[in-house]
This record gives C-alpha cells, structure tokens and sequence, in this order.
C-alpha cells in the first residue's frame, strides 16, 4: 500500500530566485499537508551523504556543490499517495521535459538545478525525513 507522506526540499535555486512562497502555494493548493517544515543549509559533508546514492554518478561532484550552495526549505508532506502525487506536481526531473502546471515547469532552469526535490519511494521519503526531522520537528 502506497505511503501517506514524501519529503521535498525547495533547492538553493529556487530559493535564491525568489520562489519560496509561489512553491508553498503550489503544495498546499495541491492537497498536502505540512507535517515538518524548516529552513536550513547543508553542508557539503551533509549533501554528500544525502545524495550518496547517486555517488557513481558523473554529475555528483556538482549536485553536492549546488545543494551546498546556499540555503533550503525542507519538509515533510502528507497526502494519499504522497510520493506519485508529489512526483507529478514537481513534474520531470529535466524542466525541459516538465509538463504545464508542474512546479518544475514554472520555476526550475536546468536538470541540475530544478527548483525542488522529492523523494522516489515510500522507503526514501521516510530515509531523506528522518535526516532532516528528529520527532520533536514533526506535528
Ligand atoms: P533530485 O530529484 O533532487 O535527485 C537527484 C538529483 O540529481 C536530481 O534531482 C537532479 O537535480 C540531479 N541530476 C540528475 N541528473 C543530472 C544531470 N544529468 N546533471 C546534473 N544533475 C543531475
């Protein structure tokens, strides 16, 4: 049975150009329920362990600089079938290939700076809320 909740982090991009409450507006207009919710930074170190899944990828080096570069909201959101449901709000990874009203359609400029994450499965999300939630953070 499909989990009820994902995690997203709105990207230094997105934050830096000013989206921050466009995107909120998006999630919440979309049905989600913020269940844990903060604005912070990574450090390299934490990026690179966020992202240690994609560590063979050609492209990790820089994923781990940008997702340092700058800070990011992260959260915790709750929905019926939260993972798909949020994946299709956020639309393609690549903007180039998002489709209309995805928030990575309206906001993101690159594949590897596309506005806002969210997680892949039910097992990720729990994983990526749990690196940035400790229980205190989550109502
Ligand atoms: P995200 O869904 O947060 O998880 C992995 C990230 O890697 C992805 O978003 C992109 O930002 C990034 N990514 C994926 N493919 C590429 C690529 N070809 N070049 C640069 N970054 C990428």
């Amino acid at each position: 049975m499909a989990g009820r909740v994902t995690f997203t982090m709105i990207k230094p991009d997105a934050v830096r150009n000013g989206h921050i409450g466009n995107i909120l507006k998006m999630i919440g207009d979309a049905g989600f329920k913020i269940r844990a919710m903060k604005y912070t930074r990574m450090t390299a170190d934490q990026a690179g362990q966020f992202y240690e899944v994609h560590k063979e990828r050609p492209f990790y080096g820089e994923l781990v600089d940008f997702m340092s570069s700058g800070p990011i909201v992260a959260a915790i959101l709750e929905k019926d079938n939260a993972v798909e449901a949020f994946r299709t709000l956020i639309g393609a990874t690549n903007p180039a290939q998002a489709a209309e009203g995805t928030i990575r359609k309206a906001y993101a400029t690159s594949i590897g700076e596309n506005a806002v994450h969210g997680s892949d499965s039910d097992e990720n999300a729990l994983i990526e809320g749990d690196f940035h939630f400790s229980r205190l953070e989550r109502f």
